[in-house]
């Protein structure tokens, strides 16, 4: 079989090469996004005039042959025929006959690629989007069950002062919430449309770039022929994006690993799904939340190896550009299954109320509130933190807490304490005087979900 850019060559071309320079094992991908953007290109053609509609007509026909046994896996796609553009080509010629070879008029596989990767990440960011919001809504779910349970909010993974465990939650979902506005913002250039570029300069023909750019619903086209070729920031801008999406799984991940240890022991995630040790019968592990933090390691990769092979490129087309793929679909893959693994592990895991109530009748985490009790009875900040400072001091000599100690051991330190000091050191009213918008107050924090479903129903 020749090649289908056969005629310049006087010898076979090396095996390796063939192998080496093929990306037909993994840009089989883009069959689908390849014949869509093939059927706008000839349809166009046939209108302008620039081949008989009878031809535009039987390529298409022998298209949609294609995508049916593309769709039915009936397809097998060579080595020798390097990319998925070419293996589309040829099967087509194939097919039909020499018409088919008039499908490639006016274009080149440089704008053909770019518009099968526009293609490709428009459908996947839209989908990705979809899936982020399944987990907005198992985090809500849990939220709504919890706005009353109480938990240590830390700094520097110190107790500091308790939250609610919906607030703690609901912080995951705000960042969630960005990660969709950024994707949604990367749409608007994800539409713009290379194809009618050509190799790089344009074309001969006159061809309708609106015409094809309508048809594959994009809302803009590149301007420059060049740029169309060469532009690959949709993609890292996505890979940035899925980077960022990564980022907070794998915190939240890491927190579920965390609260799920025996020393927390905050919550217990679902039985299916952990897993066990081949040796220690005891164990369940988090495998699920480990995973996911460990699989933010590869979508920041696949990040970098695009920035580099992107820095330094000449324009326009360069070979290196093939280098986009893997990485992309890698990412897409990985971002699909985490988020939906996250959804349901969310949903299902038990919150151990007591324990994490426990934890909070067993720490100072209410020390900031009787500061805040002085200072409203006169005393600077400033000194009131002070002697707060030195109560605490005395209460862990004495192997106390806050509420232990006498309301007579409260006044050695200052003679403002009164008894309803009590009032302000339980952990409810701790909590529920937090109520600045955003804060964790009860009555804050209902509110705060009520927004967020606002943004899910929209
Ligand atoms: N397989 C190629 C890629 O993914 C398609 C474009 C090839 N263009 C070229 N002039 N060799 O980048």
């Amino acid at each position: 079989m020749s090649k289908l850019w056969g005629g310049r060559f006087t010898k076979e071309t090396n095996k390796l090469v063939e192998e080496f320079t093929a990306s037909i094992s993994f840009d089989q991908k883009l069959a689908k996004e390849d014949i869509t953007g093939s059927l706008s290109h000839v349809k166009m053609l046939g209108e302008c005039g620039i081949i008989p509609i009878e031809d535009a007509d039987k390529i298409k026909n022998g298209l949609l042959e294609i995508k049916k046994m593309v769709d039915a896996n009936e397809v097998v796609f060579a080595v020798e025929d390097e990319d998925i553009h070419m293996n589309i080509e040829k099967l087509l010629i194939e097919k039909i006959g020499p018409v088919g070879g008039k499908l490639h008029t006016g274009r080149s596989r440089n704008d053909q690629v770019a518009t099968d990767m526009h293609l490709y990440l428009r459908t996947k960011t839209t989908e990705l989007i979809v899936l982020i919001e399944n987990v907005q809504q198992a985090l809500v779910e849990q939220a709504k069950k919890n706005v009353e349970t109480l938990i240590p909010g830390y700094t520097h993974l110190q107790r500091a002062q308790p939250v609610s465990f919906a607030h703690h939650l609901m912080a995951y979902f705000w960042m969630f919430e960005r990660d969709k506005e950024r994707l949604t913002d990367s749409l608007k250039r994800v539409n713009w449309l290379p194809l009618g570029a050509g190799a790089l300069a344009g074309t001969t023909f006159p061809i309708n770039r609106e015409r094809v750019a309508d048809l594959l619903g994009f809302e803009t086209i590149y301007p420059n022929s060049m740029d169309a070729v060469s532009d690959r920031d949709f993609i890292l801008e996505f890979l940035a994006a899925a980077s960022i999406i990564m980022t907070h799984i794998s915190r939240f991940s890491e927190e579920l690993v965390l609260w799920s240890s025996q020393e927390f022991q905050f919550v217990e995630l679902d039985d299916s799904f952990c897993t066990g040790s081949s040796i220690m019968p005891q164990k369940k592990n988090p495998d699920v939340p480990e995973l996911l933090r460990g699989k933010t390691g590869r979508v920041y990769g696949n990040l970098i190896g695009l920035l580099t092979v992107l820095k330094g490129l000449p324009l326009a087309y360069n070979k290196d550009l093939q280098e986009d793929k893997e990485g992309m679909f890698d990412t897409v893959e990985t971002l699909e299954g985490s988020l939906k693994l996250l959804a349901p592990m969310t949903e299902t895991m038990t919150v151990k109320k007591d324990v994490m109530r426990k934890a909070i009748n067993n720490d100072f985490s209410n020390a900031t509130d009787i500061a805040d009790y002085l200072v409203r009875k006169g005393l600077p900040f400033r000194e009131a933190h002070e002697i707060i400072g030195k109560i605490v001091l005395h209460a862990i000599q004495m192997g106390k807490f806050l509420l232990d100690l006498s309301l007579e051991e409260y006044k050695d330190f200052s003679p403002l304490f009164t008894e309803d000091i009590y009032e302000v050191l339980s952990p409810e009213h701790v909590v529920a005087v937090r109520n600045s918008f955003g804060g964790t107050s009860p009555e804050q924090v209902i509110e705060q979900i009520k927004l967020a479903e606002a943004k899910l129903q929209r």
